[in-house]
């Protein structure tokens, strides 16, 4: 494998490795579709929806999410302790959010901080992205002609396919 393809070298072979052992997760990461959006929309749209946008801020798509506010990103893809997202709804950075409160219950924020520290990916993030980021998490670099030739058809795309982002 891959098939009439230059077999893969060491370096992409551990690559794959450590992808398998970090994605194999217990429990089902949140997507933005499924649990996220659905929070935000209960506890945030109100100022942060489509008719207001406080500090320029959306959160009603994944894209305005990931764009952020007037002052800048609010969600650092991987690092939810440094996304000011996160940081607003820990009260580390004030006002703390939801503005006014009550408070997200701590199961709320921590879906949120999953989200954030998986990635923040779309779901339906398509494999080059996919190959991009694992890429760059794991070596740093983007990927390589030959990983990038690689096609989601072997357990490890059918593993892939599986895992909700
Ligand atoms: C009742 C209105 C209200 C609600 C509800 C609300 N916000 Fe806000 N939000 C504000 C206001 C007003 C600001 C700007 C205040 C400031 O930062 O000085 C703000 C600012 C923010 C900022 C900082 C933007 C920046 O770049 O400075 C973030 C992040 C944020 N809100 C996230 C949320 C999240 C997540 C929720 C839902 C869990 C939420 N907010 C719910 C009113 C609200």
């Amino acid at each position: 494998m891959p098939l009439g393809g230059p077999p893969l070298s060491g370096v992409e072979l551990e690559l794959i490795h450590n992808w398998i052992e970090l994605d194999a997760p217990d429990r089902p990461s949140p997507t933005f579709a499924g649990k996220i959006r659905s929070i935000f929309a209960e506890r945030c749209y109100q100022c942060h929806g489509t008719d207001v946008q406080q500090n320029g801020l959306r959160l009603d798509s994944l894209a305005a999410t990931l764009k952020g506010s007037a002052s800048g990103r609010v969600v650092i893809p991987g690092d939810s302790e440094k996304s000011r997202l996160v940081r607003r709804l820990l009260g580390l950075e004030r006002p703390q959010m939801p503005h006014g409160g009550p408070l997200l219950p701590a199961d709320e924020i921590a879906s949120i901080r999953d989200w954030i520290d998986q990635g923040a990916p779309s779901p339906a993030a398509d494999k080059e992205t996919l190959i991009l980021r694992l890429s760059l998490d794991l070596i740093g670099l983007p990927p390589t002609i030959e990983l990038k030739r690689w096609t989601p058809s072997s357990p490890i795309g059918v593993r892939m396919r599986t895992r909700r982002w």
